[in-house]
């Protein structure tokens, strides 16, 4: 079985591993970092709840091999608090009850935190329903989680400020 040397920066952190090459990513964060706020929902790239942040992009981490991933950053749930700080995102979905199993809300997350760094603060509801067209969710029905998407963009410093 063919294995390769990664070496992929996780939530600011080296991680080194040697790893089978059909590994996929989200069984390297889930299984060899232990980062199991990533989920698996289906596997099958429809889901959107294995979503990482990869290089400044939103990505199902189903769909990406652990050594296509080589060099890359990464940012996981894992990777938004700091301290005992919800990032802004965390804490809108908190306060307008955009969970409810919770099973979806991490890769969500990545995916709203993601789309606002791109869109910026001043980004419209029509747009952030279009960009978590790939994320489902089987509880909320959706509004209270692009309600909480809207009152964090606000709040969530883009990568240029
Ligand atoms: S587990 Fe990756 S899209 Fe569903
Ligand atoms: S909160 Fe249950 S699947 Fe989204």
């Amino acid at each position: 079985m063919s294995q390769s040397e990664i070496a992929i920066t996780v939530n600011g952190t080296e991680r080194r591993a040697e790893v089978e090459d059909r590994l996929l990513l989200v069984d390297f964060l889930r299984e060899h970092l232990g980062l199991t706020g990533t989920h698996v929902g289906c596997d099958t790239s429809q889901c959107g709840a294995c979503t990482v942040i990869l290089d400044g992009q939103a990505v199902k981490s189903c769909t990406v091999l652990a050594v296509m991933a080589e060099g890359a950053e990464i940012r996981t749930i894992e990777g938004l608090a700091e301290g005992e700080s919800l990032h802004p995102m965390q804490e809108a979905f908190c306060t307008h009850h955009a969970l409810q199993c919770g099973f979806c809300t991490p890769g969500m997350i990545m995916a709203a935190v993601n789309l606002v760094d791109r869109h910026g603060p001043d980004v419209d509801a029509e747009t952030v329903r279009h960009q978590l067209e790939g994320n489902l969710c089987r509880c909320t029905g959706y509004h209270n989680i692009v309600k909480a998407v809207l009152a964090a963009a606000g709040a969530q410093r883009t990568p240029a400020e």
